[in-house]
């Protein structure tokens, strides 16, 4: 079986013989690769959607590896019981979405080794979010599917200091590894800034222009980190 990218990026992340908890799983193709390729022992393959459930359901039983796939319906961490999963992947949904799942079971989430997050919007919210609730980056990705990048966060529960708020928007690890697509990233994030300022610079209310400084600080920040890679 071959998976995309993104879902390839987020196996790579996972440890051998773990047990793993797919939270939003969807089409369940990570929970049959991880049995598949012996990278985990059992995976707990969960989802709040019905029609998401009948589609792994079916899927699991088509490669005949229901001794090897639970899975259960419900609403992100709360039908885990503590120390059942040792490696947790939570992708493919919003960065708030993700925090609020980590946030509301926290007995569970402190029973967890590994946390795979992959946020497909709102990562500086999660990020933000992993600094002030004593997890550490071990890792990141960056994948490039389509016109789309996808930031995959590998952390651990431990303590790291955010040394710069840059850091928020683009992983330090991205930085630190000189991910060789991170300057396509920033390029492709400065453009989206641009096209913004441009919609703002007709408009003339105190908000308007408040948000038009913001963004042009915004990309001066990104700029920085250009110039910071460019020159190493
Ligand atoms: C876009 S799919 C991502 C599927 C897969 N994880 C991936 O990365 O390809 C998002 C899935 O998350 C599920 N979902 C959304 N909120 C959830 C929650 N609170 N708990 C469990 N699943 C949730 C949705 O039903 C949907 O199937």
């Amino acid at each position: 079986m071959i998976l995309s990218e993104r879902l390839q990026s987020i196996a790579d992340f996972i440890p051998n013989n773990t047990i793993v908890g797919d939270i939003g799983t969807d089409h369940g193709y990570l929970p049959v690769y991880l049995i598949e390729n012996k990278i985990a022992k059992k995976v707990i393959a969960t989802d709040i959607s019905n029609n998401s459930l009948n589609k792994i359901i079916q899927f699991v039983e088509s490669r005949c590896l229901k001794d090897f796939v639970d899975i259960r319906l419900g609403d992100g961490l709360e039908i885990i019981k503590p120390f059942e999963i040792d490696t947790v992947v939570i992708a493919g949904m919003g960065g708030i979405l993700i925090k609020d799942i980590l946030n509301k079971n926290k007995d569970i989430a402190e029973s967890i080794t590994n946390f795979i997050l992959q946020p497909n919007i709102a990562t500086k919210e999660l990020r933000e979010y992993l600094y002030q609730n004593e997890f550490e980056i071990i890792d990141e990705k960056l994948v490039e599917e389509g016109n789309k990048f996808y930031e995959i966060i590998y952390a651990k529960k431990g303590k790291m200091y955010l040394k710069d708020n840059i850091y928020l928007e683009l992983g330090e690890k991205l930085i630190l590894n000189r991910n060789p697509l991170l300057k396509r990233f920033i390029y492709h994030k400065i453009g989206i800034l641009e096209d913004i300022l441009q919609q703002l610079q007709d408009k003339d209310t105190e908000k308007s222009k408040d948000r038009y400084y913001e963004l042009m600080d915004n990309i001066k920040e990104l700029k920085g980190v250009l110039n910071k890679i460019e020159g190493i």
